[in-house]
């Protein structure tokens, strides 16, 4: 969807919208492909990069804020789908950091010896959960997913360090206020826009600059290295400004750090993983180069990986 589209749907501009957030095109998914069927594809990519079957699996992660279903997971339904005979599947909800989150949670069970090998996955179908009446939000998402497989490596590269935070007291910020428990649809629900993706955008662009670059350093300061080290920054797409002046002020030249929302738009928990494979398959990112990813999204939740490649 262009933002040529937009300007049919909304009171918006091309112009307004590239100046403003740097995206001109998203990707939107087909009625009948699902989150969880987006994701099936990334893994199969992921699994034959890493050359590695299903029953080497046993363990699956999906960072999703919409999943096909309440009930289960999306994990499971791709285990049941794909078939992962010794893995145990589970979804993480944390909105544009959940691949992040996912990460540090498959890195640490693997650091620790309970699981071999993990398939994390961000997928995200933003598409049914936008309101496309509200210009504040539409212009911003798109659908996609991403994913990784991790594995033990040798002592000195892998992931060397992570870290996440969150901050309930501006979860109304972002969210979705109708649907749950609290607020259910009831059956003469009128729609107000109250069961989309609801944002105070000016509000977050200033929390998410400052958590992301204190994430960002954070993990290279664990990690015993300098930013001036990374070869490559792969940041949440949610805004080519946020990205900016997060670079600013970690003193980061645009040249180091990746760059594709242009192309997609926010999709939350797939834009990391998005990110890093097409930095991956453009050739940026070298054996024992470090990549540091962030992120920041709903909740609000932030959270920070590096890795030596
Ligand atoms: N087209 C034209 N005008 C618009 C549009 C649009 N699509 N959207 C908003 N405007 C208008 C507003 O109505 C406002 O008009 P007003 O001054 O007459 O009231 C004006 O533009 C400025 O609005 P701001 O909100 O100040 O614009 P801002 O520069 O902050 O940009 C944006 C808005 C793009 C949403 C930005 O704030 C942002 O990117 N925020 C962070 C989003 C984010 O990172 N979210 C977290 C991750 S998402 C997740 O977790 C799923």
């Amino acid at each position: 969807m262009t933002n040529a589209d937009f300007e049919k749907l909304v009171d918006t501009s091309d112009e307004w919208i590239v100046s403003r957030t740097g995206i001109r095109e998203r990707r939107i998914a087909a009625d009948d492909m699902t989150s969880a069927d987006m994701a099936m594809e990334a893994a199969r990519r992921a699994m034959d990069m890493a050359g590695c079957t299903h029953e080497d699996i046993d363990l699956i992660i999906s960072g999703t804020v919409t999943p096909d279903y309440r009930l289960p997971s999306n994990s499971c339904v791709m285990q049941e789908k794909m078939g992962f005979p010794n893995a145990v599947a589970f979804d993480v909800v944390a909105a544009c950091a959940g691949f992040i989150n996912g990460m540090s949670i498959a890195d640490s069970y693997i650091s620790s010896g309970a699981h071999r090998r993990a398939l994390v996955i961000g997928t995200e179908k933003l598409s049914y959960f936008t309101n496309y009446k509200d210009r504040n939000t539409c212009v911003l998402f798109g659908d996609g997913a991403g994913a990784v497989v991790l594995e033990p490596c040798d002592s000195g590269s892998g992931v060397l360090s992570t870290f996440m935070k969150s901050n309930g007291s501006m979860r109304s910020w972002l969210w979705s206020k109708v649907g749950g428990s609290r607020n259910p649809y009831m059956a003469d629900f009128a729609f107000d826009g109250s069961d989309k993706i609801q944002m105070a955008g000016s509000e977050i662009f200033k929390v998410a600059v400052k958590e992301m670059s204190n994430a960002a350093a954070t993990v290279i300061k664990d990690a015993g290295i300098s930013s001036d080290d990374v070869s490559l920054f792969v940041p949440h797409q949610a805004n080519i400004r946020i990205v900016e002046a997060m670079a600013k002020r970690l003193h980061l030249g645009m040249d180091r750090v990746f760059l594709n929302i242009h192309k997609y738009g926010n999709t939350s928990s797939a834009s990391v993983p998005l990110a890093l494979d097409e930095a991956n398959r453009e050739g940026r990112i070298k054996p024992g180069d470090y990549v540091v990813m962030v992120a920041f999204g709903g909740g609000l939740i932030w959270g920070s990986a590096l890795v030596k490649w």
